[in-house]
């Protein structure tokens, strides 16, 4: 467990019931655990139920709900291309606008986790909230008509756009950081990309934004909640080795036309958001990816799970 004097929640009161969706999955468990899970309550439904979700909104306490949960494999995702009955569309789509249409009727304030794939990484330019998405995949467009479903809900709302979240401990799916701790730990990695950018958001942080949001209930919020760096995945992997001591010399670097060539599905090059509006609003601070990789890595020694080179 963190101390209450390592958690950047530090500060912000917390004292009402929060609801949520998703709060067993990589992001929304992170929330629940800082925040408290005797304040975090799930809804127990399936989101393509209406029935089931109106039942559970209405039956929660709380005047807040943050949906995290979503369909969030890319592959099988891609597999059901143009498919609306398929469930990535049922579950995205359909699950939002049931959630968003029962926050309505029960005038609750929701926060909709989305993502930065929502663009397609054509812009050099960090992305903000000004920018036009253009999703690239299935995945990333049913996210995108999942935002347009909160807006067109009528109901009180934020959307949230994190980008690679990654997080210290978590045993269900990997993030993109421990999938390199793990590669570089073992002195295997594939090669990475040199000329993309990602902009990782420690999920501590992203937290705390929505901890923030909660409190504030912004009308008509748009943030990208992103991390405070912008890198390519091979600087990535060289910081990652730096902070948890391990050898980077097994790292190559990797270009995207390379990729693309035998990839089944496209792959954004330039996602670099900017986080200025979320910092100046919220005023959470997301931290320079050394000093959140450093935290993660302090947390990971707190509970002897630090990662060691054979
Ligand atoms: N991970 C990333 O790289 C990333 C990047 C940017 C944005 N995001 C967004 O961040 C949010 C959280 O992602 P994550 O990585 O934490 O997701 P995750 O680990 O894959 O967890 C997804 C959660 O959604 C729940 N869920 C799926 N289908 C459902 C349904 N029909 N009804 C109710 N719950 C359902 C799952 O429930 P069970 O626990 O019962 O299985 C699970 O808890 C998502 O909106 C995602 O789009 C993620």
């Amino acid at each position: 467990m963190d101390t209450e004097q390592s958690s950047p929640l530090a500060g912000i009161e917390q004292s009402s019931p929060l609801a949520g969706t998703g709060l067993r999955g990589l992001v929304g468990d992170r929330a629940a655990e800082l925040g408290g899970r005797n304040r975090w309550h799930q809804l127990e439904c399936d989101l393509t139920d209406a029935a089931a979700v109106d039942r559970a909104v209405a039956e929660s306490p709380a005047e807040v709900v943050a949906h995290f949960a979503a369909f969030t494999d890319l592959n099988a995702a891609a597999a059901q291309t143009g498919d609306r009955d398929g469930r990535c569309y049922r579950v995205n789509v359909d699950g939002t606008a049931n959630l968003a249409a029962a926050c309505r009727r029960h005038g609750r304030y929701l926060i909709h986790v989305s993502t930065d794939y929502v663009f397609s990484g054509d812009q050099e330019e960090p992305y903000r909230e000004t920018d036009r998405p253009d999703p690239l995949d299935w995945y990333s467009r049913t996210k995108l008509w999942a935002e347009r479903e909160v807006q067109e809900s009528g109901c009180a709302f934020s959307v949230l756009r994190p980008s690679f979240p990654f997080r210290a401990r978590y045993r269900r799916k990997e993030d993109l950081v421990r999938k390199l701790v793990g590669w570089l730990a073992a002195g295997r990695i594939p090669p990475m990309f040199e000329d993309t950018l990602v902009t990782p958001t420690f999920v501590d942080e992203f937290a705390t934004a929505v901890e923030r949001v909660a409190q504030l209930r912004p009308p008509d919020g748009l943030f990208h909640c992103a991390g405070g760096s912008s890198l390519s995945p091979y600087d990535l992997t060289v910081t990652v080795a730096r902070t948890f001591g391990l050898d980077a010399a097994p790292a190559a670097r990797g270009r995207l036309a390379d990729y693309l060539r035998d990839a089944g599905r496209p792959y954004p090059r330039w996602l670099n958001v900017s986080n200025e509006h979320a910092t100046r609003v919220l005023g959470v601070r997301f931290s320079r990816i050394e000093d959140a990789l450093a935290t993660m890595r302090d947390q990971l020694a707190l509970s002897g799970e630090l990662p060691r080179t054979p």
